[in-house]
């Protein structure tokens, strides 16, 4: 493997300067990072997921300050969501000058984003310069939540994977931008709808996936390939069995080939199993799994979204 693993934010930051490829632990999932400012850098990062051109990157930054610096004019609902940073949150504004091509794939908008993960936030404020990342999955494939996730799929194509734990939130961010100048998400992610309404105090727009055609790059409808194919059900799955297994939201039947979310019925429990569990089904070799959806309310909005995504053939 190419890929060092270690803990230490200052060699992160080293790396990240000196132009190479870092994994970096956030709240959502592990991103892929490199100096924003850097376009070969840049380009590694396309490179080694496989990433098509025309699919923009999130900027990083260790504040609302140095993040919204990047942003020609920040619109009064995005000072106010900016309160949920450090968080889950991504908000795409209009880009300021010098922001680089290559980040935006030519968007006249920027994504902006304040992670939450300790180490990472260490490095952030360390380096002079935005990070740019991705999720750290090659291109179409499931997020990964733990630095084995990324050393598994990526590791021969980083430099340094900075371990930081599993991840406490197990979806990526929500993005929220501000098309004809009206809050909509654009995905749904770890801060629920729920809370960017109450932030905003009014009903805001939810893009559905695969509810259009994709008007921008950006928008395009990405499929996660989990591996294997899964069979969605409103209602309980049926038992597992070494063929199929079984992915419920509440107590799982006992039997080898069950799994649960929550066997508590708790979504946050269930975002931070979710794509581990899904990389388990793949890993144990399954034919298909059953999988239960979870209440459309909070972030089962994201699980959900995932596992239609999951789900779609092709
Ligand atoms: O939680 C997250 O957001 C993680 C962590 C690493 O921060 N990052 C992440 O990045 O999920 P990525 O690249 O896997 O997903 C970002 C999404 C992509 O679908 C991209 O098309 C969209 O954000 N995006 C980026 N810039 C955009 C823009 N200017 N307008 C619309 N969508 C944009
Ligand atoms: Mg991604």
């Amino acid at each position: 493997m190419r890929a060092t693993i270690g803990t230490d934010p200052e060699e992160a930051a080293r790396r990240l300067r000196a132009g190479e490829l870092v994994a970096l632990p956030t709240e959502t999932v592990y991103g892929l990072g490199a100096n924003a400012l850097d376009p070969a850098a840049v380009a590694g990062i396309f490179a080694a997921k496989n990433r098509p051109r025309f699919d923009p990157l999130i900027l990083h930054q260790s504040s609302a300050e140095r993040a919204l610096a990047w942003a020609r004019r920040v619109p009064a609902d995005a000072e106010r969501l900016a309160a949920c940073w450090p968080g889950p949150l991504t908000l795409v504004l209009e880009r300021a000058a010098g922001v680089p091509d290559l980040v935006t794939a030519g968007l006249n908008t920027v994504a902006l984003r304040v992670p939450a993960h300790p180490l990472t936030r260490t490095v952030l404020e360390a380096v002079e310069f935005p990070v740019a990342a991705p999720s750290a999955n090659p291109f179409g494939y499931v997020s990964p939540v733990t630095a084995a996730h990324v050393a598994a799929q990526l590791g021969e194509r980083v430099d340094y994977i900075l371990d930081g734990g599993p991840c406490r939130v197990g979806v990526e961010s929500t993005i929220v931008g501000f098309p004809g100048g009206r809050p909509t998400v654009l995905r749904k992610g770890g801060t629920p709808v729920e809370r960017i309404e109450e932030l905003l105090g009014t009903e805001v727009a939810v893009r559905t996936h695969g509810s259009s055609r994709p008007e921008a790059p950006g928008m395009l409808t990405h499929h996660y390939s989990p591996g294997l194919p899964l069979w969605l059900t409103e209602n309980a799955p049926e038992p597992g069995t070494a063929e199929r297994a079984a992915v419920r939201f509440g107590e799982p039947a006992g039997n080898a080939h069950e799994y649960t979310l929550s066997a508590t019925g708790d979504l946050e429990e269930a975002a931070r199993n979710l794509f581990g569990i899904l990389r388990q089904l793949a890993e144990a070799g399954y034919g298909a799994a059953q999988v239960a959806l979870v209440p459309e309310r909070g972030l089962g909005r994201a699980i959900n979204d995932r596992l239609r995504r999951a789900a779609e053939r092709g």
